[in-house]
């Protein structure tokens, strides 16, 4: 299945995940063996980037992407992908370092591609999926953001937020990563949008999201306040012309 597709990257963002990245590493590593792993960290405090970097020294399936600043869960997977694509791969996987996307489902989001899906999202809000340990609030404001882009946008995807996606590297190449400008987890939307205004195919996959017992969320009220004005001004305006059909990257 993973043959026909060609070849698969898995980009995993990073921000003080050194206790997580090894698990998530190893995980995928065991459950995919051919697929190739580029961990994108934005020089957190904590050490990651050099635990990375031991990481990759044991293994020429692992790649690190040092950035130079924390700028956002967005802009690490833009550079990821750029490095993705540039590199010749086929299919480009976002997956959190949390062990939040379980690296074993990862095969039935490549069966939603090789089924003719330009983009598969691991989706917890359609029937089958599930969401383990998250705390009431969490739930909610999952809830709220997905009903709020949903009666902005009215996209027809039950959970646009969701971080375990994988994207045809020709679905990136279509929608154009170059006018994209989300930072923080809007990003996800963003690109949800993109494609789905292409006229791609967008497939959502149940999932399991199991929230993270090692480290913290990196979400917060600025992550919050850029989704709430970005999708808001989506919604009012519709994507800017020079969104909707770009080639450019
Ligand atoms: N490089 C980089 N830079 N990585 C980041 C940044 C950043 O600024 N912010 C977060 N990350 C990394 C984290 O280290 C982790 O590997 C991953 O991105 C997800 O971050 P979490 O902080 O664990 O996200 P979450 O669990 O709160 O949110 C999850 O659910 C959201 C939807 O409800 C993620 O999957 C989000 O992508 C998703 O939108
Ligand atoms: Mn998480």
């Amino acid at each position: 299945m993973v043959e026909t597709l060609g070849r698969v990257l898995v980009v995993v963002p990073t921000y003080n995940e050194r206790d997580n990245l090894p698990m998530i590493v190893e995980r995928i590593r065991t459950a995919l063996p051919e697929v190739h792993v580029l961990v994108a960290d934005d020089s957190s405090p904590d050490g990651t980037g050099e635990v990375a970097d031991g990481l990759a020294d044991g293994d020429d399936h692992v790649h690190v992407l040092h950035r130079e600043a924390k700028q956002g869960l967005g802009a690490a997977y833009i550079a990821g992908f750029r490095w993705g694509l540039r590199e010749g791969y086929d299919v480009l996987v976002e997956m959190d370092a949390d062990g939040s996307h379980q690296p074993e489902e990862l095969p039935k989001l490549l069966e939603a591609l090789a089924d003719g899906a330009d983009l598969a999202i691991g989706s917890r809000y359609v029937p089958g999926g599930k969401v383990v340990n998250w705390p009431h609030r969490r739930e909610l404001l999952s809830k709220g953001a997905n009903l709020y882009t949903r009666v902005m946008l009215g996209l027809p995807v039950r959970d646009a937020t969701a971080g375990f996606r994988a994207y045809r590297a020709a679905t990136l190449e279509k929608v154009g990563l170059s006018g994209v400008e989300s930072q923080g987890y809007c990003f996800q939307v963003d690109l949800t949008l993109r494609t789905s205004r292409n006229g791609l195919r967008v497939v959502e996959v149940p999932i399991t999201f199991v929230e993270r017992t090692v480290g913290k969320s990196k979400m917060s009220g600025k992550v919050m306040s850029e989704a709430l004005w970005r999708i808001g001004l989506w919604g009012v305006t519709g994507l800017p012309k020079r969104l909707r059909g770009g080639h450019h990257h």
